[in-house]
Parts: structure tokens; sequence; C-alpha cells
């Protein structure tokens, strides 16, 4: 890939000076224009993007000072450093306040131009970077589907954006309740402060409560320094108490009080802290019912489900499949460097009369076997059927053409579902049954997609 030169814009009446500056910028690879005024150097700014101009202080027309204010207001992805004359070094510390990179003064020096000129511009490659990793991460949790539900969804996100209520998340697994959490912080005021996920099932009972208030120096065997707990990290921002139709009720009664006042105390602490931290739940659970059996503590319950977001299966709004498909079609192929992959129609209607028992996150994953597997650029329902056969064989009986991996498999996630169904739903009595760890258990239920 040839590296594009980058575009320079010289701006000083001094002509010469103009001359021997662009010879050695020419002679570094840089692709160099000059201009003598300080109009003409607004309308070449904005007639195509430059990576950095070089700007006098004095110009005959302008201040250099206007002319920096009017590029900075304008939408430039430009780095500005300053000439100086005699008697205009301080007026070039004012310009590096309202944006100039740095200044150069008069005579200069020629290596002192260019290293100045280096760092500015790895300056904006890191600036254009991070434009494009937030970008990426936008990209990353966009929420696809036009159905009738997830406008609804759409809706519920908006007005909850607009406040700083606790919300309530509910639905089965993989239907994308942790993007809705994530749309309703990017959308809220407190979009630049942290969303912080804590994933309550996957924590140990022993950790839980240091991990989300943190804990002193010295409170236990171990704690070798202070360290600050989920909810201060989440300061200012969104706390994502996920899956927590799976906390002990000890440590639901420590949530419940910070909820309650706002503060957390830290393990081995002796103050409360106060803590400024918008609060968003998860689960898959019935909460209902947890409460019913006395799993879930009810005041927890009623503090939280302030705003409800009941997020639809995927089999309850198909229309949206089709779109969630090309989406991820188009993000896996771009992701593998593939050719854009098309689907016939006939094999999409196959894919959107399968019932998806794993939601979007099922969903996604086929879309990746699929795009790794089926070589033909167009796919059709034949494909479609072998593949979806075997996708759903893993989630049937064992059959004769199983291998021992997909047969251990599927005898471990039926054996898991008996147990969760004995244990009602419960992960941590259905562990005990299965003499796992909670935290294992959890992510064997993950991994082999089993229906909780
Ligand atoms: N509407 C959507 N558009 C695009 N991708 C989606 C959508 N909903 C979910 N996904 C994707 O599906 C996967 C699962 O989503 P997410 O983790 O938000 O679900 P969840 O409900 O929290 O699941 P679990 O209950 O298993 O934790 C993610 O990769 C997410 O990006
Ligand atoms: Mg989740």
């Amino acid at each position: 890939m040839v590296k594009k030169k980058a575009q320079i814009l010289i701006i000083d009446d001094d002509k010469s000076l103009c001359q021997i500056v662009a010879n050695t910028l020419e002679y570094e690879g840089y692709e160099t224009e000059a201009v003598h005024d300080g109009k003409t150097a607004l309308e070449k700014v904005n007639e195509k993007e430059r990576d950095l101009i070089l700007l006098d202080l004095r110009l005959p027309d302008m201040d250099g000072m206007d002319v920096l204010k009017k590029i900075m207001e304008g939408e430039h992805n430009l780095q500005a450093i300053m000439i100086s004359g005699e008697g205009t070094i301080h007026t070039a510390v004012e310009a590096t306040k309202i944006g100039a990179y740095d200044f150069l003064e008069k005579p200069l020096d020629s290596d002192r131009v260019l290293l100045t000129i280096k760092n500015a511009l790895d300056r904006n490659t890191l600036v254009q970077e991070k434009q494009l990793l937030l970008q990426s991460v936008k990209e990353h949790y966009q929420m696809v589907g036009a159905s009738g539900e997830m406008q609804k969804i759409h809706e519920i996100i908006r007005k909850a954006a607009a406040t700083n209520s606790k919300v309530l998340i509910q639905g089965e697994n993989g239907t994308g309740k942790e993007l809705v959490a994530r749309a309703i912080h990017n959308n809220s005021q407190r979009a630049g402060r942290p969303f912080i996920a804590v994933n309550c099932a996957a924590i140990p009972e022993t950790l839980i409560e240091s991990e989300l208030f943190g804990h002193k120096k010295g409170a236990f065997t171990g704690a070798i320094a202070d360290k600050p707990g989920r909810f201060q990290m989440a300061e200012g921002g969104t706390i994502f108490l996920d899956e927590i139709g799976d906390m002990s009720l000890m440590t639901q009664a420590k949530v419940l009080r910070t909820l309650e006042d706002s503060t957390v105390e830290m393990v081995g602490g002796s103050q409360p802290i106060l803590v400024d931290v918008r609060v968003i739940a998860a689960t898959n659970k019935d909460l209902q019912e947890e409460m019913k059996e006395d799993n879930f503590r009810e005041d927890l319950y009623f503090r939280l489900n302030v705003l409800n977001i009941m997020v639809p299966a995927l089999r309850d709004r198909k229309e949206d499949i089709p779109l969630l498909v090309v989406h991820y079609i188009e993000q896996i192929c771009n992701e593998h460097g593939v050719k854009l992959k098309k689907m016939s129609s006939r094999a999409m209607n196959r894919l959107v009369n399968y019932p998806w028992p794993g939601n979007v996150r099922e969903l996604k994953n086929f879309i990746e076997k699929m795009v790794i597997l089926v070589e033909s650029t167009e796919m059709q329902p034949g494909e479609i059927v072998s593949l979806l056969e075997s996708h759903s064989k893993l989630k049937q009986p064992a059959s004769d053409n199983l291998t021992l991996k997909e047969a251990k498999e599927i005898f471990e996630r039926d054996f898991i579902r008996d147990k969760l169904i004995t244990a009602n739903h419960n992960i941590t009595k259905a562990a005990e049954m299965l003499g796992l760890p909670r935290t294992y258990l959890h992510k064997k239920i993950k991994k082999l997609d089993v229906e909780v």
C-alpha cells in the first residue's frame, strides 16, 4: 500500500522563507503548498483537507491569530504550528491555548521545524486512530432491527437515557440485554464517563463484595493495597449489574444499601463513600418466581424495577432476522477479509423460520460458521439446510454421525439442563448438585448455549 503523503500548507508573506521551508519538507516526503495572506489561507483550508498548517502570526491582510481561530472553529482534522517573529512569542503561546500544537521562532531552524512537524503529525494520527476506534466500538454495539418490538425498545431506551432512573432489563439469553444497557448509557449525559459491566454470576461469592465495593489494605490475606470496587470505577457513569438474578441474598442486601443511600463501604473500611453511579441491572430469570422462592429480595426488586425493559426473543420478531443476517455477514466477511457473501431469498427464508433458542447470539455464531464453511458467494437453501441441520443436531439427542466431542457436548448440555430444571433454575443449587463451582457452571452454560 502506498502511504499517502502528508499535506502541509505554509502560510507566510515571506515568499523566500516559504520556498526554503517547502524545499526542506518536500525533500522529507511531505507535499506542500504555500500561500501569502490570511484570506487565501482560509480558502485553501476549506477547499481540501490538509494534515498540518504552518501559520505566520503576522500576515498582510489579517492577524494570524484570527486565521487560527477561524480554522479551529471548522471541523478540520489538522494540526497547526504557529511561526512567530520578533515580538510575537507571547501571542504564539496564547495560540497554543486555543488549539495550536506548538510554535516555532524565526529564524527557523530546519531540524526543529522537521521534528515539530513530525510530532504534530503523530498526534494527528493518534487522534484519527482514536476516532476510528470509537467508531468501531459504536458499530460493534450497534443495535440492528426495525420490527415494531425493536422500535418500542428504542423508544424506551430514548426515554431511559434522558433520566437517571434505575433500569431492570429482562429477556432470554442472547436477546441483547447488554446492548440495551450500553445504548442507554451511550445516549445519556453520562456517555463520556465509564460503563462498568459486572457479571454477578461469574464472580465467586467470596470475592463479590470486594469486587463491587473495593477493599482497604489489610482487609484480608492478600489485600496488599487499597483497591477500589466497580461502583467506584463507574463514578459519574453507569454500572451494569448483569445476571442479577444469580446474586446471593447476602450480596443483594449490600447492593440494596448502596442503592438506598448512594454510598459504598469498602471491605475493611470504616467510612461510607458517596458514589454517583447510575444502576442498570439485567437477568434472564423470572424475578417474580425467584421472589416467591425467596431467592430474590422484594425490596431490591422494587428499587431496581423503576423502568422495566423486556427484550423480546428473536422468534417473536422474525422480521429482524434478515437485517441481522445481512449485518453480520457484512461484519464477519470484513473481519475475515472474505469476499462479501450473498444469500438467496429462499436460503434467507430458512433462517427466518428457524426458532433460534439462543437468540441473536446464536444467529451471530451461526453466520460466522456459515461465512467460514460455505465457499459459494451466493448461499443456496440446500447449503443452509445442511448447516442448520448440523447446527441443531448439537442441540438434539446424539446421532451415529457425531464425533466424540460433539456427543460429549450434547450429553453435557442435556445433563446440565436437567439439573437446572431440578434445581428450579437456581445456578448455585445446580452447581452444588453437579459438584462444580458456580462460576464454572455459568461459563459452561454460556459455552454450550444451554437453554436456562
Ligand atoms: N439487536 C441487535 N443487533 C445486533 N446485534 C445484537 C442485537 N442483539 C444482540 N446482539 C448481539 O448478540 C450477542 C448477545 O447480545 P447481549 O450480550 O447483549 O445479550 P444478552 O441478552 O445480554 O445475553 P445473555 O443473557 O446471554 O447475557 C452480542 O454479540 C450482541 O452484539
Ligand atoms: Mg448479557
